[in-house]
């Protein structure tokens, strides 16, 4: 890939140009495809971006995305963050409302941190801001071995059940098989890389502390990988954040319940943009 400063992540794009753009930042080990069914119900009336993070879809790998930038090519999810704010920027984006689901959030939080004039809103949806203990991390760091030795993501397909919550994965054979087809078509090496950087990952609690903005914390209340307290947790450190609990759906709220997230998410966006421009 070619070093020259620009980032090109695989995008998709829709909705209604000059609106304030919508960006939305998938989990792992997914792409921008789980982000089909919130969408649908936003488009109408929204500008929606929903890129491919490095490694995942159709995107550039991270090493790539680190040499564009000229960044170290450590697995970091700063990486992916300043590669997606690279990437806005070479669409001309300078403001956004930034959205993220689990590692999506986790990214979005290094871009609250690390380019805090890009983001006019702030959607954090079944993530948490505290850091990995030593165990969770160690966990990684096997997952990541056990991957690019078998060179399949076997390792991580278990998640595609453990993902819904308890409901959902009886209720709805047809999300789980979704799911395992995303999975199915992410890269060892991406989920490698990814499972490094999120176990590298600071506590971002204070950074939460630090932002103004608008901001909306979203959570299945049978989300068992980021659980609700872990939503109150983020929701307690952010200044006048809404807390939405959805009933019935776990940890992929995007698909198990696409329309309260789409609610809270243009609820959002409509606070963004009242706010008097700083
Ligand atoms: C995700 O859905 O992105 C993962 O649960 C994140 C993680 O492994 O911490």
């Amino acid at each position: 890939m070619a070093t020259d400063g620009l980032v090109r992540l695989h995008t998709l794009r829709r909705g209604v140009p000059g609106s304030l753009p919508l960006v939305l930042l998938h989990g792992f080990p997914l792409d921008h495809r789980m982000w089909l069914d919130v969408t649908d119900l936003l488009a109408g009336d929204r500008t929606v971006i929903a890129p491919d993070l490095p490694g995942f879809g159709a995107s550039p790998t991270g090493p790539d995305v680190a040499a564009s930038l000229g960044a170290d090519p450590a697995p970091s999810l700063d990486v992916m963050g300043d590669g997606v704010v690279a990437a806005l920027r070479a669409a001309g984006i300078t403001r956004a409302v930034v959205a993220g689901l689990s590692m999506g959030g986790y990214v979005a939080m290094s871009i609250v941190e690390r380019h805090p004039e890009i983001v006019a809103g702030l959607a954090l949806i079944d993530t948490k801001s505290t850091a990995d203990d030593d165990a969770a991390r160690h966990k990684r760091v096997e997952i990541a071995e056990t991957v690019v030795a078998q060179m399949r993501v076997d390792a991580v397909f278990g998640m595609r059940t453990s993902v819904l919550g308890a409901t959902n994965r009886i209720a709805r054979p047809d999300l789980v098989e979704r799911i395992e087809h995303w999975i199915r078509d992410q890269g060892p090496h991406a989920v490698a890389w990814a499972q490094r950087a999120m176990a590298a990952r600071p506590d971002r609690t204070a950074v939460l502390a630090g932002y103004d903005g608008p901001s909306v914390v979203v959570v299945g209340d049978e989300d068992e990988l980021s659980p609700v307290p872990a939503a109150e947790h983020m929701a307690a450190a952010l200044d006048g954040a809404e807390l939405v609990v959805i009933a019935g759906a776990g940890h992929m709220t995007s698909n198990e319940s696409p329309e309260p997230l789409a609610t809270a998410l243009a609820a959002l966006l409509r606070r963004a943009e009242e706010r008097p421009a700083a």
